[in-house]
């Protein structure tokens, strides 16, 4: 696998992101999955559960590389990537999915992306649909570890070779860009790493996060 893509993270995070999948989505499920990255996740997640039609997705410029995995395997659940930049509105699949699954994406992409993507996941989910956002996030406007805060001062940093459109992101400000597509947070799972798991639902319960 030495000419793969491949993160570290995502070899490290998959099993207990995958048991929080499990709690959260039905056995048999369709899954829209964003920024997919290296594909581990895709390639982990439906092996795992074959009874969820998984959709990997990519933006166009990060396709070729997340392929150079995924056309190797050969799972009947796993569909061939997508294009889907989040933040173009013209890009999403029609609606359908039970479940909308992204790690790692929110203090990646530029805010203005971060609210493109709530209006498309409430776009392409069922009714009770579910969107699960890994990452780490603040908690309140305040960083809930050390590393979490030296992390988002490195995204911040005018320096960032990326640009200076990163940073981590504060829950509450998801919250309520959720709601405002009619999306409530319905779980917040704490994971290793100082990570977590925001599970929204269309006219979910009453928020306990
Ligand atoms: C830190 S990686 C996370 C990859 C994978 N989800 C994981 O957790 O290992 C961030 C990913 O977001 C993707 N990305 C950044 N901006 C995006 C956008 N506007 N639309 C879709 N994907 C985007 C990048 O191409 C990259 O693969």
């Amino acid at each position: 696998v030495g000419e793969l893509p491949f993160s570290p993270a995502a070899e490290r995070n998959r099993g207990p992101i995958l048991a929080v999948l499990q709690a959260q989505l039905p056995a048999r499920a369709r899954v829209l999955e964003l920024a997919s990255g290296t594909g581990q996740h895709a390639e982990h997640f439906a092996a795992a559960e074959p009874g969820w039609d998984w959709q990997p997705s990519e933006h166009p410029a990060a396709l070729a590389t997340l392929n150079l995995r995924l056309l190797r395997l050969d799972l009947p659940n796993l569909r061939p990537a997508r294009a889907l930049d989040v933040a173009d509105r013209g890009a999403w699949p029609p609606p359908g999915f039970d479940a909308v699954y992204a790690a790692n994406l929110a203090h990646i992409a530029a805010w203005s992306a971060v609210e493109a993507m709530f209006a498309g996941v409430a776009g392409v989910l069922q009714p009770a649909g579910r969107f699960c956002l890994y990452g780490p996030f603040h908690r309140d406007g305040q960083p809930t570890s050390p590393g979490n805060a030296a992390f988002d001062a490195q995204l911040r940093d005018p320096g960032n070779p990326a640009g200076t459109h990163q940073g981590v992101r504060d829950d509450r400000a998801l919250f309520a860009l959720a709601a405002a597509h009619g999306l409530a947070c319905i779980a917040d799972v704490a994971m290793p790493a100082n990570n977590r798991t925001l599970v929204f639902q269309g006219h979910g319960d009453a928020c306990p996060c």
